[in-house]
């Protein structure tokens, strides 16, 4: 885990919102010193705007010959070329300033991705970190909300513990979708956002039944915009130290919140139909998360309502949005009227093809997941020019 040296508690306080759950905080050197001296894992070392340059330049020295593994990271009020040029002589490789706060989420995960790779898995991190699983689409009613739910109690069909946090800000209905009704939501840790833990947000969840929790979203609309994307990021954090998995249903749009949570997504579920709007929409998405680098290589195609003859083929979508359908679902009543009695699908019907499928996609999220697989050989080819470039 990071520790942060700093001797302002104020200061500290704000900078650990961009730090990881579980930071240590020491005041000076002296005590960074024996904390080290317990601790053979830590991956980084924040050094604060209180921490004197050239005490951060004697330590930075002295730690590349004890902790060669260990990145310090410097945080100025300002940056200046003087304080780079002393830090990159002192071999610390990151300076960001004070405002930065996504400069230095940035600089401590790359400490950890760097740790990872030479020492193998931090304890500390990987080890208590739960996937985060996001279902999005940018179409409104494609089934996003019911994929959710009948994910979440497949992943915790075995014991596992899984909670889904309903990112839909506006018009979550996940709670009303396993009919719930909360007594608490996302809402009441916006005025706790800055010593938010586990305890404060488990007092916030509603349980399902099993090993199934739900954070619920507001109960009004116009509470989107009174939630921060950093609460959102701690809200994530939070959760997904304390549970197996975090499944994260969403808006239909790009708003912060739902780019945060992106942020934080180790596998996303992406919900299209076989209707021209959707893909259209669908391959705009993409392209845009392509454009930000955001879940690559971490994207799973599902076709709901696949069946439907509506003149676009799956291949025509796996052409279109060049990307294979990792599962389909067909259209079935049973779906909706599940949904309506408040009892998803796989618990309604658990041999129902919907359910089935979902088991199976939940299969390949939980395990080493591989992104989609090619549709059978064979499969009409999509029409060239009807979004854009055709598969080659
Ligand atoms: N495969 C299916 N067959 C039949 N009905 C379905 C299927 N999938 C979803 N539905 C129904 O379609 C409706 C919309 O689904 P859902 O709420 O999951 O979509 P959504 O993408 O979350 O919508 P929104 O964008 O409004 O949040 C619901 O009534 C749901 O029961
Ligand atoms: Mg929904």
């Amino acid at each position: 885990m990071p520790v942060l040296v700093d001797s302002d508690p104020t200061r500290a306080a704000s900078l650990m919102a961009a730090l990881p759950l579980g930071t240590q905080v020491v005041p000076g050197i002296e005590q960074l010193d024996s904390w080290m001296a317990k601790k053979t894992d830590e991956y980084v070392v924040v050094l604060g705007p209180d921490v004197e340059l050239e005490a951060a330049t004697i330590l930075a020295d002295r730690m590349s010959f004890t902790r060669p593994s260990t990145a310090l990271v410097l945080v100025r009020e300002k940056l200046s070329a003087e304080v780079f040029a002393s830090a990159m002589q002192a071999g610390i490789r990151s300076v960001v300033a004070e405002a930065d706060t996504d400069g230095l989420g940035l600089a401590v995960e790359r400490a950890r991705q760097t740790w990872e790779a030479i020492n193998g898995p931090s304890t500390t991190s990987s080890a208590n970190r739960g996937k985060v699983i996001t279902i999005f689409s940018p179409k409104g009613g494609v089934g996003k909300t019911t994929m959710t739910v009948n994910l979440a109690l497949a992943l915790a069909a075995d014991g596992k513990r899984v909670c889904v946090l309903d990112l839909d800000l506006a018009f979550g209905d996940v709670a009303i979708t396993l009919q719930l009704i909360p007594e608490h939501t996302i809402s009441e840790a916006v005025e706790v956002e800055e010593h938010l833990d586990f305890s404060m947000l488990e007092t916030l969840l509603t349980h399902h039944e099993g090993s199934l929790w739900i954070l619920a979203a507001p109960t009004q609309p116009d509470a989107k915009d009174r939630i921060p994307p950093s609460l959102v990021r701690r809200v994530i954090q939070t959760l997904r130290s304390n549970f197996d998995y975090l499944v994260i249903d969403t808006s239909p749009s790009f708003d912060d919140q739902v780019l945060q949570a992106f942020d934080e997504t180790d596998e996303c579920v992406l919900v299209a139909t076989l209707d021209v709007p959707t893909v259209k929409n669908m391959k705009m998405a993409v392209e845009t998360l392509d454009m930000l680098n955001l879940v690559r290589d971490r994207r799973h195609l599902v076709l709901n309502r696949a069946d439907e003859e509506v003149g676009l083929s799956a291949a025509n979508v796996e052409s279109i949005l060049n990307m294979p359908v990792a599962e389909t679902m067909p259209t079935a009543v049973a779906v909706a009227n599940a949904t309506n009695h408040g009892r998803p699908i796989i618990l309604a019907k658990p041999d129902h093809p919907v359910s089935k499928a979902v088991r199976a996609l939940a299969t390949r999220l939980a395990g080493d997941a591989v992104p989609g697989r090619p549709l059978a050989k064979g499969a009409p080819a999509a029409k060239r020019g009807f979004f854009g470039r055709k598969k080659k």
